[in-house]
């Protein structure tokens, strides 16, 4: 079981401000929803997704995926987990607004959804977030029905002057990049794969900035 002042304490330390970080998932969701998104959400999600099927956002901040997402499927059930308050509180009022439901819930240990239920897991820019992101994975595994899929996309390693991007290095910067940019592409799909996904495809963002990984749930997992 989680320690629910520590994640919060380890999230605080990440976002610096609640509310700021609220404020700044809102202005630019637009960029990871966008063409690339739905274009992988067109080759692996769509064909497995049912118009009344159940997609759960794990890490979903304010819920920048919700109202795109009721755009393209409009009779789809969506469930949002999240933990952080600021975000808990946006996401609660989209989701009146767009039909969606909200999971309070820590996902550094078991979540309050049942096996096999959702046909697709999203998982966007929060497992950098987590100190130890295997429990993560392997609570997408189980709420996932086999056959369902798994989209991660994260922040990827990348050399210091990429991502700095001319910034003036300071401390805080510094440990950004240390939290943001712990993970290859392939440690991405190394940790996808050993917890028990099959990994069909990890396409690069942003001059390899983020990695997209489309999974799927095997029959056997
Ligand atoms: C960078 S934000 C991305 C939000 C959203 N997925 C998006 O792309 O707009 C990561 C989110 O994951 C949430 N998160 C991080 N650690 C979490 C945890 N242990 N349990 C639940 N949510 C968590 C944060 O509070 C934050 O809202």
């Amino acid at each position: 079981m989680p320690d629910p002042t520590s994640t919060l304490t380890h999230l605080l330390a990440h976002h610096r401000d609640f509310e700021d970080f609220r404020a700044l998932m809102q202005e630019t969701s637009a960029g990871r929803f966008g063409a690339i998104w739905w274009g992988v959400w067109q080759q692996y999600v769509a064909p497995v997704l049912p118009p009344t099927g159940l997609v759960i956002d794990l890490g979903c901040g304010p819920g920048g995926l919700f109202a795109p997402l009721r755009k393209v499927m409009p009779e789809v059930r969506i469930v949002g987990v999240e933990v952080q308050p600021a975000m808990l509180r946006a996401a609660r009022e989209l989701a009146i607004e767009v039909g969606a439901t909200i999971v309070e819930a820590d996902l550094n240990g078991a979540l309050p959804l049942p096996d096999n239920v959702a046909d697709v897991v999203t998982a966007v820019h929060v497992l950098h977030e987590l100190p130890f992101p295997v429990p993560l994975l392997r609570e997408a595994l189980r709420v996932l029905r086999p056959g369902g899929a798994f989209l991660l996309f994260d922040w990827v390693r990348q050399p210091l002057r990429q991502y700095t991007n001319g910034a003036v290095l300071t401390p805080d910067l510094l440990q950004h990049f240390r939290e943001h940019c712990l993970f290859t592409a392939d440690d991405l799909a190394y940790l996808c794969d050993d917890v028990g996904f099959r990994v069909l495809e990890v396409i690069g963002r942003r001059n390899n900035q983020y990695a997209m990984l489309a999974c799927v749930k095997p029959a056997a997992a």
